[in-house]
C-alpha cells in the first residue's frame, strides 16, 4: 500500500425502526453508542484521516463524537449528508473533506455495525494489500440472506459485481454470499467510480457498490475476505437487534476477562461494559454490572447483585450489594450489603460500610467503620473512627451544602446528629443521640440529651383502657404480687 490510510464510517441513516427520539447510532451496548464501537474499531488502525458521515441527529452524534476524539486523542472528522442519496453519495460527502487527489486506501464502514473489530478491519486491509487490489469487500455466507446486497462472481469464481435485494433476479436473490457492506477501495479508483454512478435503480439511490462492479469493468482487481463470524458484520436496525447485539457482546467481554484470570460465576447475569478493567482473581458473583470506567483491583470481590459505574475498586475488597457511581474503594475495604455510594465518595484501605449507610462527596480514611444505617453527605471522616448506628450528617440549610470534618481514632454514639459546618477533633467521644451543633474539641465527651425523666402512671392516667395501659397494669399488678411474696416468706 502507497499513501495514507483514510477510514470512512457511514452514520447518517435515521434508523427509523428504533422508533426512538434518540439517533439509532447513539443508542449504547456494552456501554457504548453504537457508532463509537464503531470509530474505536477504525481508530485501532491508526489511520490518517478519520471521518464519520453525519445526517439524522446530526448535532447529537457530532457532540458525541468531539468526546471520543477527546477520549482516543485523535482527530475524529465529520461530514454531513443532509440528504441519504445513498451509500456511495455517503461515501462523496466523506471524500469531501479530505484532501484533494486523495491516494492510498480508503476504508468504508457503518456506525450501526457495532461488534466490527479492528482485528477483522486490519486483515480486510492486509488482504487488499496483498492481493494488489482496487476493492476488496468484506463479504460473509449467512443462512438468510434476504435485504442485504449479493456478491456475483463469474465462472472462475472471481467477483463481478454486487446486486441489491431490490434490483436482484430470483436466481440472484438466491445467492447466500452477501456484502457486509465493508470494504477496502484504492483511494483513486473509488473517487473515479463515484464520479460514474448513477441512480438508474430500484431505489433511486447512488450505490457504492456499484463501484465494485466499475471497476471490474475497468479489469481491475476485485476480491473478497470472507468471514466466518456472522457478528462482526452484523448491523442494528430495531431495539430487537441492539439486545441481541448488546448480549453477544457481553459474552465476548466476560469470556475476555475469564480467560484473563477473572472468575465470572454467572456470565448470563454478569454485565460488563466495554470500558471496563478488570485484575486477576477478581471474583464476580451473580446478577453484577460493572459499567463505565469502573475498574477492579487484584483478588477482589463483587456481589452478588452490585451495579457500579465509574468505580474504582482496590485489591483484595469486598463490595456486595452495593449500588454505587463515580467513587473510589479503597483495598482490602468491605462494603456492603445494600451500600448506596453516591458521586464523590473516596473510601481508604479497609473501610466498612455495612447496610442501609449512603454516602455523597466524603473522604473516609483508613479502617474507619460506618457499619449500619447512617448518610454521610459532606464530610471527611479520618482513620479508624466508628461512626455509630444511624446517624445522619445533616449537610444541608435549604439554601447551602456544608461539611463536616471528624478526626481520627473518635468513637461516636448511636444516632448521633451531625450539624454541618461542623468539626469533631481526633479521639473524641459523642453519647447516643447526641446533636453535634458545636464543635468538638480533641478527646472530648459531646453529650445533648439531658438527663432522662420518668412519669410514672402515666400511661394508665392518660391513655387508659388502651392495650398499652392494660399491659403496663398487668405487669406492675405482677410485680407488686411477687414483692408481697416475698415479703410473707423470706429465705
Ligand atoms: C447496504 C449495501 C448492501 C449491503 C448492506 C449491508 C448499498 C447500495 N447496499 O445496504 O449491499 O448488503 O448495506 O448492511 O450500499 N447510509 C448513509 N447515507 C445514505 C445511506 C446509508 O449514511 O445515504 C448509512 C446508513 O446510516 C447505514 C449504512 O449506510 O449505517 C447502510 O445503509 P443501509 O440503508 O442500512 O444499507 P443498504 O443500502 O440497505
Ligand atoms: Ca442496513
Amino acid at each position: 500500500m502507497t499513501g495514507p490510510l483514510s477510514t470512512l464510517i457511514l452514520a447518517a441513516g435515521e434508523g427509523t425502526r428504533m422508533r426512538s427520539s434518540t439517533p439509532k447510532v447513539l443508542h449504547p451496548i456494552a456501554g457504548r453508542p453504537l457508532v463509537e464501537h464503531a470509530v474505536r474499531a477504525a481508530a485501532g488502525l491508526d489511520p490518517e484521516h478519520l471521518v464519520v458521515v453525519v445526517g439524522h441527529g446530526r448535532e447529537a452524534v457530532s457532540a458525541h463524537l468531539a468526546t471520543v476524539g477527546e477520549a482516543l486523542g485523535r482527530k475524529v472528522g465529520t461530514a454531513v449528508q443532509l440528504e441519504q442519496n445513498g451509500t456511495g453519495h455517503a461515501v462523496s460527502c466523506a471524500l469531501a473533506e479530505l484532501p484533494g487527489g486523495l491516494t492510498g486506501t480508503v476504508i468504508v464502514s457503518y456506525g450501526d455495525v457495532p461488534l466490527l473489530d479492528t482485528e477483522t478491519l486490519a486483515s480486510l486491509l492486509a488482504e487488499h494489500t496483498s492481493a494488489g487490489n482496487a476493492v476488496t469487500v468484506l463479504s460473509a455466507v449467512v443462512p438468510d440472506p434476504t435485504g442485504y446486497g449479493r456478491i456475483l462472481r463469474d465462472e472462475s469464481g472471481a467477483v463481478t459485481a454486487i446486486v441489491e435485494q431490490k434490483d436482484a433476479t430470483p436466481e440472484q436473490a438466491a445467492i447466500g454470499e452477501i456484502n457486509s457492506g465493508v470494504y477496502a477501495f484504492d483511494a483513486a479508483v473509488l473517487v473515479d467510480g463515484l464520479s460514474r454512478l448513477s441512480t438508474d435503480n430500484a431505489q433511486g439511490e447512488l450505490y457504492l457498490t456499484d463501484v465494485l462492479g466499475i471497476a471490474r469493468g475497468d479489469e481491475l482487481g476485485v476480491g473478497t475476505l470472507v468471514v466466518d463470524d456472522p457478528w462482526l458484520t452484523e448491523g442494528v436496525n430495531d431495539r430487537v437487534q441492539l439486545s441481541v447485539l448488546g448480549a453477544e457482546l457481553n459474552r465476548r467481554i466476560v469470556r475476555g476477562w475469564q480467560r484473563a484470570g477473572v472468575t465470572v460465576t454467572d456470565p448470563a447475569s454478569t454485565w460488563i461494559d466495554a470500558g471496563v478493567t478488570l485484575s486477576r482473581d477478581v471474583v464476580i458473583e451473580p446478577g453484577v454490572q460493572l459499567k463505565g470506567s469502573t475498574t477492579v483491583g487484584e483478588g477482589a470481590k463483587v456481589g452478588p447483585d452490585s451495579t457500579l459505574e465509574n468505580v474504582t475498586i482496590g485489591a483484595g475488597a469486598s463490595v456486595v450489594r452495593v449500588h454505587g457511581s463515580d467513587s473510589e474503594i479503597g483495598e482490602n475495604a468491605s462494603i456492603g450489603p445494600f451500600t448506596y455510594l453516591r458521586p464523590g465518595t473516596k473510601l481508604g484501605l479497609k473501610v466498612k460500610l455495612g447496610a442501609f449507610v449512603e454516602t455523597k462527596s466524603v473522604d473516609i480514611g483508613t479502617g474507619t467503620k460506618v457499619p449500619h444505617l447512617t448518610y454521610v453527605g459532606d464530610a471527611t471522616i479520618g482513620e479508624y473512627t466508628n461512626i455509630g448506628c444511624s446517624s445522619v450528617f445533616v449537610n444541608y440549610d435549604g439554601v447551602h451544602k456544608h461539611r463536616t470534618t471528624i478526626g481520627s481514632h473518635a468513637r461516636l454514639g448511636a444516632d448521633n446528629t451531625f450539624v454541618a459546618p461542623v468539626h469533631v477533633g481526633d479521639g473524641a467521644y459523642s453519647g447516643a443521640g447526641t446533636v453535634i451543633r458545636q464543635d468538638v474539641p480533641p478527646g472530648t465527651l459531646a453529650v445533648s440529651t439531658g438527663p432522662q425523666r420518668n412519669i410514672e402512671g402515666w400511661v394508665s392516667r392518660r391513655r387508659p383502657g388502651t392495650p398499652a395501659a392494660e399491659a403496663a397494669e398487668a405487669a406492675l399488678a405482677a410485680k407488686q404480687e411477687t414483692e408481697s411474696t416475698d415479703g410473707e416468706s423470706p429465705e
